[in-house]
């Protein structure tokens, strides 16, 4: 029997292992869950509505404070236009009926990506909800929408190209963190943990800059079967990782070590 995880599970038996501050989720698999049953490919993306709805009122719960969904990338347009049509409408509905459900929830809504290509009414919803519930404090959900991680990169670049030839910066200003104050995700801390679902284990083009040193968490999971029960086995392995950020273990166990004494000081 495996045993259920949650998060109140989890505070009350390993109350100190570190949350990720932005969890990236790449949700794939709604073709072959759709496939498996006999059924057209579209069944998947409407059941995967559901899974997303998890995800969030569980990101809520574990009290992350960013989750970042890959729900259609740049290379998506190329699908049968029955089927992105019906991704857009999944999209909109999702977005029209919980609203009211995320603003309970205290959730503040983002939208990344090249969002011109999408359709004026679905820019108008999306961009009404992103001021609805734009005074909330809890959540940021992020929906990555006609998002493409190199062509976020080259729109960055062609911003600061730009403020350089206007005169308004110098080249030896470009740091790394220009150009992350570049990016759609300006703002958001980078993503501690990226997942993704359906057995494939690539980032196919999401958040490529940002997740520089996020954990990998790759499940055979199809996402509309992944349940909150699911996203927190992600947590909780996530829990587990020791984050070097290049450093040596000891290095990090001296600076923890010393961290601990500073704060009994400060005490
Ligand atoms: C990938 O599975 C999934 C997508 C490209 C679409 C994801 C969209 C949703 C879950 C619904 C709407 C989203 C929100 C945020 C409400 P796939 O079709 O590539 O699966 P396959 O690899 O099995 O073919």
């Amino acid at each position: 029997m495996t045993v259920p995880i949650d998060s109140q599970m989890y505070e009350l038996q390993v109350p100190t292992l570190s949350l990720p501050r932005h969890v990236g989720i790449i949700m794939d698999g709604n073709g072959r869950w759709a496939k498996k049953r006999n059924r057209p490919r579209v069944f998947g993306h409407k059941n995967g509505v559901d899974a997303v709805r998890q995800v969030v009122k569980s990101s809520g719960e574990w009290g992350i404070p960013a989750l970042t969904l890959y729900a259609f990338s740049d290379e998506n347009w190329q699908r049968p236009r029955d089927e992105v049509g019906v991704i857009m409408s999944l999209l909109e509905s999702y977005i029209l009926k919980e609203k009211e459900e995320l603003n309970r929830n205290n959730v503040r809504l983002r939208v990344i990506g090249e969002l011109d290509r999408l359709n004026p009414r679905i820019r108008e919803i999306l961009t009404d909800a992103v001021s609805d519930l734009s005074s909330n404090t809890g959540l940021i959900l992020t929906l990555a929408l006609s998002y493409g991680g190199r062509s976020e990169i080259t729109r960055a670049v062609r911003m600061i190209a730009k403020r350089i030839e206007d005169g308004n910066l110098s080249s030896k200003d470009i740091t790394n963190q220009l150009i992350s104050d570049h990016l759609d995700t300006s703002g958001l801390p980078d993503p501690d943990l990226i997942i993704r679902t359906s057995g494939e284990q690539r980032l196919s083009n999401f958040l490529l800059w940002q997740s520089a040193y996020a954990e990998l968490y790759f499940t055979d999971v199809l996402w509309p079967d992944f349940s909150k029960e699911e996203f927190s086995r992600a947590i909780v392995y996530f829990g587990t990782r020791e984050r070097r950020f290049g450093r040596t273990s000891d290095q990090l166990s001296k600076s923890r070590n010393l961290q601990s004494e500073t704060s009994t000081v400060e005490c």
